[in-house]
């Protein structure tokens, strides 16, 4: 890599790392923040997703995420809430200097990382780690599921950010992070006051929840019928 190229990437990661505005402190109070532009879980202009509320049972049961695993990912919310920009920093770490990922957030025209677009989502991811660990899978979680695949496949891509960057994140790319962001979740979860056995119950819970988000995420990538 140049030493222009990483100055370049440098300077989009230092502009990324804007501090998450506002933290909410109830799943209730998340749905109605709007200071984050393009989050839009709990909004009524989101349609339906395609997967009933009954499917998502059987495939919460498949992963064997149950009702003990959202109350492990309840208790990790306030161990997590003030270290999300810990977390991002590690995670926008790992996909800033890894090309093939950054390559997602380029700037076409310009062959350059686009930092207002890395910034931007880096909010939404902020809240996202809240919302994830609010346990609260309900129709409008799993309506806001639906567009946030809609968001990493062509079918929306760019188009909350209103950017010029590739138009699709490619789906093996979404499986494999699982691995890496749930790993490196763990030592922030041990840095609360619970412990081995717990940690491990949170770890285990955010992993089946991670895997099952981006299960839910895949569906626009999938032939019709084949999901
Ligand atoms: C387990 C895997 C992943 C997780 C948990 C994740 C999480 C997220 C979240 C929470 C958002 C914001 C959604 C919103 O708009 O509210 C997002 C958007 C985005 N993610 Fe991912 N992501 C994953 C995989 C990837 C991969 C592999 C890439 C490639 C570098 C990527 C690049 C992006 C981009 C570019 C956006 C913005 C899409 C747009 O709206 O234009 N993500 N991701």
């Amino acid at each position: 890599m140049t030493r222009q190229r990483t100055t370049v990437i440098l300077a989009a990661l230092a502009l990324a790392s804007c501090r998450t505005p506002e933290t909410p402190s109830s799943p209730n109070r998340n749905r109605q923040m709007t200071t984050i532009p393009g989050y839009a879980y709990g909004s009524s202009q989101l349609p339906h997703s395609p997967i009933t509320l009954a499917e998502f049972e059987l495939l919460k049961q498949s992963v064997l995420l149950t009702d003990d695993d959202l109350t492990a990912l309840r208790m990790s919310r306030p161990i997590l809430e003030p270290q999300v920009e810990a977390i991002l920093d590690v995670w926008y770490g790992f996909v800033g200097s890894t090309p093939h990922l950054l390559k997602y957030f380029e700037n076409v025209p310009r062959g350059v990382p686009d930092g207002d677009y890395l910034a931007a989502v880096r909010k939404r991811f902020g809240r996202w780690i809240l919302d994830t660990a609010a346990g609260n899978y309900d129709q409008s979680w799993l309506d806001y599921q639906h567009e946030i695949g809609l968001r990493h496949h062509t079918t929306k891509k760019n188009r909350t950010d209103n950017v010029q960057s590739q138009p699709i994140i490619h789906l093996r790319y979404l499986v494999a992070l699982v691995y890496p962001i749930t790993a490196t979740l763990k030592p922030f979860l041990e840095k609360g006051d619970h412990d081995a056995a717990q940690v491990d119950r949170m770890h285990q819970a955010w992993i089946k929840s991670v895997l099952l988000q981006v299960i839910l995420w895949s569906y626009p990538y999938v032939r019709d019928g084949e999901f």
